[in-house]
């Protein structure tokens, strides 16, 4: 069964809107976690526009599931990681511009930086997955640099205008689950993936997991969050 990660930044947002203490993204994990939710997935951003230490302080301590933290190869971000040390750590890169992360990481850029950092999280018993663009060089140099896992960039495939554009992007997302399972590596997948495009990516051979947030917390207003991750989860084989 593909495991769905329910990505709950977006509570984060909505509260940090207003600047109080709700809605709280840690209710939201409780009732995610109801609805089927096999992980949650936060952002620990260098900005905190959403997610606070204390949001994840908070979720490590009451979550049933994993906490896959999401993080950016910052210091202070990277300390703080491994005091939590949650299930997972997932790098990103980040552009304090940007509405979200827009691009996956440049492993092969940032490779004499990423590695030391890797085997110290490994090390710490935390399992690194690095978020890049379904591109065969990058999965070459994240398996070379000993990621366990690795998270598909599937923003362009969700973002496509067209039929023709939808077909090639799709098929490098196939590509990129070939080529990493043949250099041993372990497939999850996401940003924004939601509930009309997600069932092919889902489908395809290798994929584990998917982190989905927008998409979940969004439909999450009409019907409720519960309801809105067992939706999500009923579309996964
Ligand atoms: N995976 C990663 C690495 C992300 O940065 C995000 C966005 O925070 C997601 C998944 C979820 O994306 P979306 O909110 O578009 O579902």
């Amino acid at each position: 069964m593909v495991k769905l990660g329910v990505n709950v930044d977006h509570v984060a947002t909505v509260r940090e809107a207003r600047g109080i203490s709700e809605p709280d993204p840690v209710a939201a994990a409780v009732l995610a976690e109801l609805g089927g939710a096999d992980g949650i997935t936060v952002h620990l951003r260098e900005d905190r526009r959403h997610i606070q230490e204390r949001d994840v302080h908070l979720l490590k301590e009451t979550i049933k599931t994993r906490l896959n933290l999401e993080l950016a190869m910052a210091p202070e971000i990277l300390d703080f990681a491994l005091e939590i040390k949650p299930y997972a750590a997932t790098f990103v890169p980040e552009k304090r511009e940007e509405l979200t992360t827009e691009g996956g990481l440049d492993v092969i850029g940032h490779r004499a930086r990423l590695e030391p950092v890797i085997k110290k999280f490994q090390a710490a018993g935390i399992i690194v997955s690095l978020f890049i663009d379904p591109d065969p060089d990058q999965i070459e140099a994240a398996a070379e640099i000993g990621a366990e896992f690795i998270e598909i960039h599937t923003g362009r495939y969700c973002d496509a205008q067209s039929e023709d554009q939808l077909k090639k992007e799709f098929s490098l997302i196939d590509h990129a689950c070939i080529t990493a399972s043949n250099f041993g590596l372990r497939i999850n997948a996401g940003h924004g993936l939601n509930y009309r495009n997600v069932v092919p990516v889902a489908n395809l051979p290798g994929i584990e997991e998917l982190n989905i947030g927008h998409s979940i917390i969004g439909h999450a207003i009409y019907v409720g969050l519960e309801r809105a991750v067992r939706e999500m989860k009923a579309l996964l084989p």
